[in-house]
């Protein structure tokens, strides 16, 4: 069989694609969380962020398909694996409940997987396609005037003056809807509990994880994973407590 066709067609081979597509993931997730946390700065860092990556264009697009590419085969090898899985266990007399461990994990990482899938869908109709306040909501939102040059690398991207869509604004007037705060709060914690399981089974499947620092990788796997879900609670959290407005120009003229 080629190396392609085993990469499909073995269980070692869908362990990897899981793996590898995990790796890129988190990646988007990591950055993802970074981009955002700039909305606790002064509205031209966000605002300016975001319109830089929609000036990307074509790159834009071929991130947004990797993406994509990756999730659709996540999911595709989870699946697979887990009916793979079944069938192995169809000798095993299943009223003897037997829970050993690998099946409440696989449980556990196919339950929180669904509600981050359920998340991601929302969340793209909430923030990308605006649709799930009102039809008009997305258009409604003031633009924004750029105050100084938003950089990248020390490379003026988005100039002072440009007319920009209103992230910040956007986000902050999601956030204050509780239910909304709270289904972004529930889910990133789900996701950070998948993560926790995920990025250890990636470093096992990889063969790079083994019993002289297996423990050490644990430790590391879950402070990174508390830290992820402490900076995603943090902007949801932040607009209920009341630490992050709409700056006084948004909020008189939003509608
Ligand atoms: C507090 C948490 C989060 C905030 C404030 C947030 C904010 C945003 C915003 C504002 C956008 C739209 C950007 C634009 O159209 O200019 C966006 C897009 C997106 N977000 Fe999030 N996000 C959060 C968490 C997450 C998480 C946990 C995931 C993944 C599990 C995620 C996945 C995505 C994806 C896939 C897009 C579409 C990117 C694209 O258009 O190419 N977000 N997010």
């Amino acid at each position: 069989m080629n190396p392609l066709g085993h990469l499909f067609c073995s269980t070692i081979g869908r362990k990897v694609i899981m793996a590898v597509t995990g790796i890129v993931l988190i990646g988007f997730v990591i950055g993802h969380l970074v981009g955002n946390l700039q909305v606790f700065e002064e509205p031209d860092r966000i605002n300016g962020y975001a319109q830089f990556l929609h000036t990307l264009g074509p790159v834009l697009w071929v991130m947004r398909i990797t993406l994509l590419v990756c999730a659709g085969l996540h999911i595709w090898a989870a699946t697979v694996l887990t009916i793979e899985d079944r069938k192995a266990r169809g000798a095993v007399d299943y009223r003897t409940k037997t829970w050993i461990q690998a099946t409440l994990s696989s449980r556990y990482m196919r339950w929180t997987g669904y509600v981050v899938l359920a998340f991601v869908i929302y969340h793209l109709a909430q923030f990308t396609l605006g649709s799930v306040q009102s039809a008009s909501y997305k258009e409604n939102l003031p633009e924004y005037t750029m105050n100084a040059d938003y950089h990248v690398m020390g490379i003026p991207v988005v100039h002072a003056g440009t007319h920009v869509h209103d992230v910040r604004s956007m986000v902050i007037l999601g956030f204050s809807q509780p239910i909304v705060a709270f289904f972004y709060i529930f889910a990133v914690g789900l996701l950070s509990l998948h993560l926790l399981h995920g990025a250890q089974s990636l470093f096992q499947t990889l063969g790079l994880r083994n019993s002289s620092w297996g423990k050490a990788l644990r430790a590391i796997v879950t402070l990174a994973c508390l830290a992820y879900f402490l900076g995603n609670l943090a902007i949801p959290g932040a607009v209920l407590t009341g630490h992050l407005k709409l700056n006084p120009a948004s909020a008189s003229s939003t509608p």
